[in-house]
């Protein structure tokens, strides 16, 4: 080699030791931020927790947690068994999901997506404020994954494949709770749901059929009865009240209501606060692609869309707790409220159109395994 090669060569590997020399301390990481593709439009501006921004790296980390049985005692389940994708990651069909140990929880599965709209309130009966707390809760619970925060973190830790990519998303170098929280809560606030038919003729790309435009009027009018003199061919004189609970374009109301189920013996709200007047309240769950997540209510207590539609119209409990503001009529007229067959369909079929089938196949939601 000649001499001026080898000061050449001498000289870059100088600068290149040095750049890596300086690099290291002052940008230990490189974060990509998550950019949210959806209809904005039709869903408020995102609402995103200013100390946990949305990377492309915190999503793929936690997208992996979801999806990973090592979270629980037997690594036989992961957060995906009881949320599955294909049903708008609700537990498949069962009323109550069944854990690590073979125990039965007591409510029914809820549905992830949209959650960056939710009050800060999660579970059916709002115990938990943050999503990242909520987030730990069902690895620690015996009746779910059964498994302990220290151990899931040892696990993590020995993980290659884990570090690398906990090195990518944090600038911790160890997982503690917090990351674990916060990677879980990234993936789960990236689920979008707004390409359902009712979005598409929202912007004009789609149309309604007849039966489902019905639907929708009965959906958004207020329940009067026969007594009244009502015109039998205008839909909106048939109204199911729907809307006063689960209106607006998430489908939902950000509040805990009663909406008049029989007694179980769970008090929702009111077992949280202690306080009477929040009794038998539940979270207002949005109605977008509830077709894919029977069964229904928090205990799971009806199979179908039409035993819910009849609930509402002739079983509403006037004895338990009920949110009259919210119900006016539909509770008033309990038992009087005129809905035939055909407009019962109707409405069932305007449900319907609120299903996202991109939430149930789109890849970014689904396992990185
Ligand atoms: C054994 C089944 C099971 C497993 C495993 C499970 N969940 Fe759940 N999940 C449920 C049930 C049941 C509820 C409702 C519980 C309640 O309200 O008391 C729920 C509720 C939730 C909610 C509340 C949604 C809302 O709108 O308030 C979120 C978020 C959630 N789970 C995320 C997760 C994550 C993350 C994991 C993995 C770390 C996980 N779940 C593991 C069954 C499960
Ligand atoms: C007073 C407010 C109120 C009104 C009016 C109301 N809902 Fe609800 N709805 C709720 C609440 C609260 C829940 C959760 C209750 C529970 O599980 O304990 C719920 C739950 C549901 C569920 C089950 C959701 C799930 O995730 O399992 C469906 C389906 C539903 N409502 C449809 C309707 C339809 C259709 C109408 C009109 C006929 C209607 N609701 C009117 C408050 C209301």
């Amino acid at each position: 080699m000649k001499k001026s090669s080898i000061i050449i060569l001498l000289t870059l590997t100088i600068i290149s030791c040095k750049d890596v020399i300086n690099e290291i301390p002052q940008n230990p990481f490189q974060t990509t931020p998550y950019n949210f593709n959806y209809n904005t439009s039709l869903l408020p501006p995102p609402r995103i927790p200013a100390d946990n921004p949305i990377t492309i790296e915190g999503v793929q980390l936690g997208r992996m947690l979801f999806y990973d049985p090592i979270l629980s005692s037997d690594s036989s389940q992961s957060c995906s068994s009881c949320h599955n994708q294909k049903n708008a990651f609700t537990d498949n069909n069962q009323q109550f999901s069944v854990g690590v140990e073979g125990t039965i929880g007591k409510r029914n599965s809820m549905a992830i997506f949209n959650l960056m709209w939710h009050i800060d309130g999660f579970f059916w009966d709002g115990r938990s404020n943050l999503l990242r707390h909520q987030a730990i809760e069902p690895i620690i619970d015996e009746t779910e994954m059964n498994e302990t925060i220290d151990h899931v973190i040892t696990k993590l830790n020995r993980s290659s494949l884990y570090k690398e990519n906990l090195q990518k998303a944090f600038p911790e170098t160890t997982f503690n709770e917090e990351i674990i929280g916060k990677a879980l809560e990234q993936f789960m606030l990236s689920i979008i749901s707004s390409d359902s038919k009712f979005d598409r003729v929202m912007l004009g790309l789609e149309s309604f059929t007849d039966e489902e435009k019905t639907g929708q009027v009965i959906f958004n009018s207020e329940a009067i009865t026969l007594q009244n003199e009502v015109d039998p061919n205008n839909p909106q004189n048939f109204g199911a009240d729907c809307f006063h609970c689960h209106g607006n374009s998430l489908f939902m109301r950000r509040e805990f209501l009663a909406n008049g189920l029989s007694d179980n013996g769970d008090k929702g709200l009111g077992g949280v606060t202690g306080d009477p007047r929040d009794d038998y309240k539940f979270k207002t769950t949005s109605l977008r692609n509830i077709e894919k997540t029977a069964p229904y209510m928090h205990d799971g207590r009806f199979k179908t869309l039409e035993e819910v539609v009849q609930f509402y119209l002739s079983d509403m409990n006037a004895s338990s707790a009920v949110d009259l503001s919210n119900s006016p009529n539909l509770h008033a007229l309990k038992d009087s409220v005129y809905l035939s067959p055909e407009h019962k369909k109707a409405l069932v079929a305007f449900l319907k159109t609120l299903t996202d089938e991109s939430l149930l196949t789109n890849e970014k939601y689904s396992s990185p395994f």
